[in-house]
């Protein structure tokens, strides 16, 4: 049986305010996808790999994978998250059983992380999440009023790759609707009820969403190939 990584990468990135799909925007030269294939693939968990790229951009998505994941299958995505999420799906093989689903722009999420997710999963986990916690207070609020204090100890921030087991993750896409907007494939798993469990996140998997992330981002990758 083979463990199979879904990237979802069709998103448009607004938030960061760059002039092309945020997965190829660059990091020090090279697009965010790239960075993020490179650290999933050399972590030795992952033997197929499914990208889903924004609509017109399928043939670009292809020549710049060629060179990284000569085998990676791209397919093009929907209007929301999800709608990607089950584009991915519907093109993995059949005898995939252990799907990774990972965002791209997480483009420094370490190796390591990767291996654990697989291994919790082939250890009976039907879903499992890297976390990490969460650092700021949190408070619940109203417009501008603050309804109470959420007890950080019980909150986890949670990062990407997300591990399931495929026969699963199939069967919670295919049961819900169409369109809806889901943030996270783990919590689909949560509301029917299946199991979901943690692994260690690590910082260095944070999401590139707005410009100063990209700064840290590049202040991070000089760090780690300087002499
Ligand atoms: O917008 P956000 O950063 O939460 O998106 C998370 C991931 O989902 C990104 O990698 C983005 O490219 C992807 N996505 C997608 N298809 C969409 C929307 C987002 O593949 N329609």
């Amino acid at each position: 049986m083979r463990s199979a990584l879904v990237v979802p990468a069709a998103g448009r990135g607004d938030r960061l305010g760059a002039d092309r799909p945020k997965a190829l925007v660059p990091l020090a030269g090279v697009p965010l996808l790239v960075h993020a294939l490179r650290r999933a693939t050399a972590s030795g968990v992952v033997d197929v790999v499914v990208v889903v790229a924004p609509a017109g951009a399928c043939d670009e998505v292809r020549e710049l994978l060629a060179p990284v994941v000569a085998d990676a299958v791209v397919v093009p995505g929907g209007a929301e998250r999800q709608d990607s999420v089950r584009a991915g799906l519907a093109a993995l093989p059949e005898d995939v059983d252990v799907v990774l689903v990972h965002d791209a722009a997480r483009c420094l999420t370490p190796a390591p992380v990767f291996a654990a997710v697989v291994a919790a999963v082939r250890a009976g986990a039907p879903g499992v999440v890297p976390v990490v916690p969460v650092s700021d207070t949190v408070k619940r609020v109203a417009g501008e009023r603050v309804v109470e204090t959420v007890d950080r100890s019980e909150l986890a921030a949670v990062q990407t790759p997300q591990g399931f087991s495929a026969p699963v993750l199939r069967a919670v896409h295919a049961a819900a609707p169409p369109g809806a907007s889901v943030t996270d494939d783990a919590g689909m798993l949560e509301a029917l009820g299946h199991p979901v469990v943690t692994v260690p996140g690590d910082e260095r998997a944070f999401k590139v969403t707005r410009p100063l992330d990209l700064l840290l981002a590049e202040a991070l990758l000089d760090r780690e190939v300087a002499p």
